[in-house]
């Protein structure tokens, strides 16, 4: 038995795990038996994302930035902690930098020390504006360095970049999932992504606001969905390292989703345009033959369904709160 283990509990560090993705991954990893260790910083997610896990004896949380090095012993890990969205990275563009570089390397450093297996959390933005659709994770990319955009962007990049050289320099095990936009419950009701928008303005009797004309696209991945790809994802043999994209493959257009949201929320399908902003992607969508292939994982929940759980949530929220 490893050192690391409790009565043969795996022990997992999830980084970020009070965040949107990260809290629903600790709730999937203690109903699987583990003893998870929640850290984060709180700077975009928040206590009351994990407090009904507070009383399960086999999670903790710690408040630590991950720019700082972390001793714990683990059997895993699982970096999320990066603030996700335009209005929180762009807050403190170095910062997100430093989180998504110093991060890793602090991570990798654990990983190496631990022997953990580690997988990182990135991103279709690794993609920026694609000439190449769907997109495949042998495409490099297409991404403005220097755009207001490129904290994220450039910085989830020479994360991948590291995490590979330590696989390659000191065989670390690394799994590098390219995660394609994803929604559900505890998203962040004003952090600017456009299901939140949509859904926060749709049932406050709001216009839903549309930036261009509407027609670009995105796909839309529900969280149990990609949660389910993460956890194939770190059970797969060493030399499954991905890049792998992980996503929805039907696609939408913005006003597509816009009628839908409004249709499911019931609210006066009001709309108001306002210029795109700078480095916006045109089209977005993964192609996941890779994670079919290698993870036997395809995205379940339809838009519908996923849209109708997550009004029912920002639904609630709203009704604690008034
Ligand atoms: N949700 C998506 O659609 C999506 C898409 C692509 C990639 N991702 C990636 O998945 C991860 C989780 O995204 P999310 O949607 O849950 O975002 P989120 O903002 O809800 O969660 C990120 C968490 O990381 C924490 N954090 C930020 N900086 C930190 C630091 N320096 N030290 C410690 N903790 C820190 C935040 O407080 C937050 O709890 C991120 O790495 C993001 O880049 C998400």
């Amino acid at each position: 038995m490893s050192r690391n283990r409790i009565a043969n509990r795996k022990r997992i560090l999830v980084t970020g795990g009070a965040g949107f993705l990260g809290s629903h991954l600790c709730e999937r990893l203690l109903a699987d038996g583990a003893e998870v260790l929640c850290v984060d910083s709180f700077y975009s997610g928040t206590r009351d994302n994990v407090r009904h896990l507070v009383s399960n004896p086999h999670f903790e949380v710690l408040r630590h930035d991950v720019t700082e090095s972390l001793t714990v012993e683990v059997d895993e890990i699982y970096n999320l902690a990066c603030p996700a969205s335009p209005i929180h990275y762009q807050r403190d563009p170095i910062h997100t930098m430093k989180t998504s570089v110093f991060g890793a390397m602090n991570m990798l450093g654990l990983a190496k020390r631990t022997g953990a297996k580690i997988l990182q959390a990135s991103t279709s933005e690794v993609y920026g504006d694609p000439e190449v659709h769907p997109q495949i994770e042998h495409y490099w990319g297409r991404v403005n360095p220097i755009g207001l955009r490129s904290c994220y962007d450039e910085g989830k990049r020479a994360a991948e970049s590291l995490f590979f050289d330590y696989h390659r320099m000191h065989g670390v095990r690394i799994k590098v999932p390219r995660i394609f936009n994803t929604y559900g419950p505890r998203m962040h009701p004003n952090d600017g992504r456009v299901i939140s928008n949509f859904v926060v303005q749709s049932l406050n009797g709001e216009e839903l606001t549309i930036y261009g004309e509407g027609s670009q696209t995105r796909s839309f991945c529900y969280v149990s969905d990609l949660i389910e790809g993460f956890v194939r994802l770190m059970a797969t043999p060493d030399d499954v390292t991905g890049p792998i994209n992980l996503g929805n493959p039907e696609e939408f257009t913005i006003r597509e989703l816009a009628e839908l949201t409004t249709e499911l929320t019931g609210a006066a399908a009001a709309v108001r345009f306002l210029p795109l902003p700078s480095d916006d992607p045109v089209q977005r969508r993964p192609d996941i033959k890779r994670a079919r292939d290698l993870l036997g994982w395809h995205p379940e929940i339809k838009l519908r369904d996923g849209l109708a759980k997550t009004i029912d949530y920002f639904r609630d929220v709203a009704g604690n709160a008034g």
